[in-house]
């Protein structure tokens, strides 16, 4: 009995510290967390800078944002997180609000008659129907495999796509500057069956590869085609910007393994849904098994909600102004500010030098225009700067190196897509940097 007392004492005395440490915790995170919300709440300066009398510009020009205690704040645009669209959302209301009872979503299959048998039917529906009405992809007839991300995706589609009685793995590569997380998530797991291989540019090994082509590209913007173009390559068409707001659409795309995603497109990247649209059966059912295996399909309920945005974007584009405004037009105009600040920021800087893009006729919305895309690709020129992110960290603003992209450290990817606050401050801070 002692014994028992004995263990029950020192069990209570071991949970009632494990509570005091949590508690403890909490409390530090609370204050730091105040911390960080009373040092970003921002005041607005009179000491405005004016770069252009444009009425485009006025809220950029009235966005002089300091922090309280007079110190500057650090401005993050390494990620592309898509938190611009939230005035879009905010707008819209409750046109996207869905509700889910209790009793949905309990089976882990949507459609057992589907070869991607955990795709929600209604789901699917809606992204045929997008990409007809916006043009840029030939999804009708086509296989649809739904994913976490389109970053599951990409890692179905590797296995997929590789022979799976190689002697050795089959080469992955992509034209540099290439996205940042090919690399890490194509050897993450040291996998036996494909591994990064580099840029595509010097890529000479004999044998069969897989290319990696994205299009608009992350980090720089341009849109692009394969480049090794060998009899034996195998291509993976990345198209997570092919969409009105970022480039011009020019003809539905209809390559044989294509990649989407929420994230890019309408901005709900914490919904955490991708698409792939594949010509050849046996390859998507080789993505689908290699979700089955991963996660066991794809969130029902966040493929609900995806059809639900997919819907009302469509809504927004087919009819008049009772379906609330065109969504591509909305984040396109919101885009187009955003380059000619930028634009405006880097003239007055005179350090730095952003791509010039060639105009082209968009048969979504029937103009020309030059691509916006959603990452700049900043590069420092001055002599003596040879690591721009290093730079800029200096100067508080957070941006990706281009070593991350298999490119110079002279260049840094910044994100387009944060919120207005942030991404005016981020500019009228790049703009103040003059020769010294
Ligand atoms: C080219 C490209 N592909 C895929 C992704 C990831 O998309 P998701 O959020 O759907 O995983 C990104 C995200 O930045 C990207 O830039």
């Amino acid at each position: 009995m002692g014994k028992i007392f004995h263990l029950v004492s020192l069990k209570h005395l071991l949970l009632v510290s494990i509570a005091l440490n949590v508690s403890l915790i909490l409390r530090v995170i609370n204050i730091s967390e105040k911390k960080i919300l009373h040092s970003s709440s921002a005041l607005v300066s009179k000491n405005n800078l004016h770069l252009s009398s444009s009425s485009s510009l006025t809220s950029f020009a009235n966005a002089r944002i300091e922090a309280q205690d007079g110190e500057e704040r650090v401005i993050n645009l390494d990620h592309g997180d898509p938190t611009m669209y939230e005035k879009y959302w905010q707008q819209e209301g409750d046109k996207t609000t869905i509700v889910i009872p209790g009793w949905q979503s309990l089976s882990y299959f949507s459609d057992v008659s589907n070869i991607c048998w955990f795709l929600e039917p209604e789901f699917a529906k809606e992204v045929v129907r997008l990409h007809k009405v916006v043009g840029n992809a030939i999804a009708e007839n086509r296989h649809i495999v739904v994913g976490t991300g389109s970053t599951q995706l990409f890692q179905a589609a590797l296995y997929a796509l590789s022979p799976q009685d190689a002697l050795e793995p089959i080469s992955v590569v992509s034209a540099a500057p290439y996205y940042s997380s090919y690399p890490s998530i194509t050897d993450c797991l040291k996998s036996g069956l494909y591994k990064w291989a580099g840029d595509a540019h010097s890529f000479k090994k004999e044998g069969p590869y897989i290319e990696l082509v994205t299009s608009p590209n992350n980090p720089d913007g341009f849109v692009r085609q394969s480049v090794v173009n060998r009899s034996e390559g195998i291509l993976v068409h990345d198209l997570a910007y092919y969409w009105p707001q970022y480039t011009s659409i020019s003809f539905p795309a209809d390559h044989d393994l294509m990649l989407f995603t929420v994230s890019k497109s309408t901005g709900h990247a914490g919904m955490r849904i991708g698409w792939a649209i594949v010509k050849d059966t046996e390859v998507a059912k080789k993505m689908t098994k290699y979700i089955e295996l991963n996660t066991i399909g794809v969130s029902k309920d966040s493929q609900l909600r995806a059809a639900k945005v997919l819907k009302v974007v469509s809504n927004s584009c087919e009819s008049s102004s009772s379906e609330g405004e065109n969504f591509f037009e909305f984040s396109h105009n919101q885009l187009a500010t955003r380059w000619e600040l930028l634009r405006l920021a880097v003239q007055k800087s005179g350090q730095f030098s952003v791509p010039e893009f060639a105009p082209q006729f968009c048969t979504f919305l029937s103009r020309d225009f030059k691509p916006q895309p959603a990452f700049a690709w900043l590069k420092c020129e001055q002599e003596e700067v040879n690591d721009c992110e290093s730079f800029l960290r200096s100067k508080k603003m957070l941006t990706r190196s281009g070593k991350h992209f298999g490119f110079s450290p002279k260049y840094v990817r910044i994100s387009m897509l944060d919120r207005d606050q942030n991404y005016n401050l981020f500019v009228e801070r790049l703009s103040n940097i003059i020769s010294s």
